[in-house]
């Protein structure tokens, strides 16, 4: 199996993406980093937490990362899209382990230089433990096989603004670093998660497949209110899950290689991800930016994946 670390903010379609990658054979999930983003750092770390206990992984190592962006605070976070703690309302049994006590950039790096092969990374909140990554240790940096982000938009303009997408505007200086490095990196933003949709019978089938599934139906309830009302789709839009079905099975998305550069003004464009689509770029700096998926696909895929989790 591909070793995989996690950098997230849970966050529901982030809890569903740690479901999905214990879930999966394809990966040896090494390591769960935590990030600001949704809801506050010690929110997302106690749901890192407890989400790994309720899918009985409890031996995965969480650290602890960024508490707020680079350079700017995070204007805001968005407990009204995932609920106040995260997670939709729906109270967790809390994990028996105890916090890694590294820093999540010390942990990571750890993980990079021990591991024998390359090692994917899935970030899935805002990119601020990366950047701080490839500043403070890039020789671990370089040997990230494969980074799977999720974030940005090419042609779907925003999520939180017109021209954002929510975790570039969370930290767009850091946005800018990861992007505008060397590393190995694919790009999955709104142009892919918009259309990547968990309808109500997708939602019903994991809350038919045992307390695992339950749980997940439960939490993703408040999330399908949300996305009806804000972006009028019939289910749930499953953004950070999609980018694992990426890290795990390579190649579920197509992409093509481009320069993007982020937008770090302070004026009304701030976050917004420009991607050059005249062609097809050779630059080192360039990043496979996912632009087709077969939604359908991708959401049975998670469903299937995820039940079984379940019933094991
Ligand atoms: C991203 O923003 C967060 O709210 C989600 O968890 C996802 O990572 C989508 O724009
Ligand atoms: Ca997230």
């Amino acid at each position: 199996p591909i070793p995989l670390v996690i950098d997230t903010d849970p966050g529901i379609d982030d809890a569903l993406a740690v479901l999905l990658a214990v879930a999966s054979p394809e990966v040896d999930l090494r390591l769960v980093t935590t990030v600001h983003g949704n809801v506050d750092l010690a929110q997302t770390t106690d749901n890192a937490l407890r989400v790994l206990h309720l899918a009985g992984r409890s031996d995965v190592p969480v650290a602890a990362g960024a508490r707020d962006s680079l350079v700017y605070p995070q204007p805001r976070r968005a407990g009204h899209v995932h609920g106040e703690t995260g997670l939709g309302g729906v109270r967790l049994p809390p994990s028996p382990t105890a916090l890694d006590p590294r820093p999540a950039v010390v942990a990571l790096a750890d993980v990079l230089t021990a591991a024998s092969e390359p090692v994917t990374v899935a970030a899935i909140g805002p990119w601020t433990n990366i950047a701080l990554l490839l500043a403070a240790f890039p020789e671990a940096a370089e040997r990230i096989g494969r980074l799977v982000l999720m974030g940005g938009s090419a042609g779907r303009g925003g999520n939180v603004t017109a021209a954002a997408e929510f975790n570039v505007w969370a930290d767009p200086e850091a946005a800018q670093r990861v992007l505008g490095s060397a590393v190995p990196t694919v790009l999955v933003g709104l142009d892919v998660t918009l259309p990547t949709v968990l309808d109500a019978d997708g939602i019903a089938r994991f809350a038919a497949a045992g307390p695992v599934g339950a749980t997940a139906a439960a939490v993703l309830q408040q999330y399908l209110d949300h996305s009806r009302s804000s972006y009028g789709t019939t289910g749930v839009v499953l953004h950070d899950a999609l980018a694992l079905t990426e890290a795990i099975v390579p190649g579920t998305l197509g992409t093509v290689r481009r320069d993007v550069v982020v937008d770090t003004t302070l004026g009304a464009g701030r976050g917004q991800t420009l991607v050059d689509r005249r062609a097809p770029s050779r630059a080192p700096t360039a990043v496979d930016v996912a632009e087709t998926v077969d939604g359908a696909a991708a959401a049975d895929f998670l469903v299937d994946r995820v039940a079984s989790l379940a019933r094991a």
